[in-house]
């Protein structure tokens, strides 16, 4: 008798380098806010649809070719964009997974990102640059909820359907664009600062 898991959902976390982190995200976490600061079209767009805080998703959502220092981002996730791409075995048959989008989000006290998925894109992820202590991870969706109907609870310890990454500075997220997620409210007095990419499959 064997019963096997299959399907399984694979998310990637990792460190993005080993030593000096600090001072790399101490030049994002200064761009971060001169974008805030610079971005009207993104503050008026993040008052309408992210209250109280701010993402440059609907404005300037391609940090990497604007920025030397996201830019430098983008090169350190390559090695990791391709680990994860070998662990979910995928044939990319000579067609390249390329950075589509790039963007930055400050969440303030009490700042929430709703559940969502990142429609057209292939891999999604996050880099952590500012976490003050207590704050929020990203919470992950098992992609199945929508079809558990009767199943009964789970027992205490067993795989629940949401999962919390814990968000830390200096550490990425990749998972595959179709898994739902979101960021709960902050509690914390200082911001959360990360910013978030897509890759799509050319
Ligand atoms: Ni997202």
């Amino acid at each position: 008798m064997t019963t096997q898991k299959l399907f399984p959902t694979l998310v990637y976390s990792s460190r993005l380098q080993v030593g000096q982190w600090k001072a790399f995200n101490e030049r994002l976490v200064h761009e971060c806010q001169q974008l805030r600061a610079d971005d009207e079209s993104g503050q008026r767009w993040s008052a309408k649809n992210y209250p109280g805080g701010y993402t440059s998703y609907n404005s300037v959502s391609r940090m990497h070719q604007l920025s030397p220092t996201f830019a430098a981002l983008e090169k350190k996730l390559s090695r990791h964009l391709a680990a994860y791409v070998r662990a979910l075995e995928f044939d990319l048959e000579g067609r390249k997974l390329a950075m589509t989008d790039c963007w930055v989000n400050i969440m303030p006290k009490q700042v929430v990102h709703g559940l969502h998925l990142h429609p057209l894109s292939t891999i999604s992820g996050t880099y952590y640059v500012q976490t003050p202590k207590g704050c929020p991870g990203i919470k992950l969706e098992d992609p199945r909820l929508d079809r558990f109907m009767a199943a009964p609870p789970r027992k205490a310890g067993a795989a629940r359907p949401w999962v919390v990454m814990p968000a830390e500075a200096g550490s990425l997220i990749l998972f595959e664009s179709w898994l739902r997620h979101e960021v709960a409210p902050n509690p914390q007095a200082s911001e959360r600062i990360s910013i978030s990419f897509n890759y799509g499959w050319f």
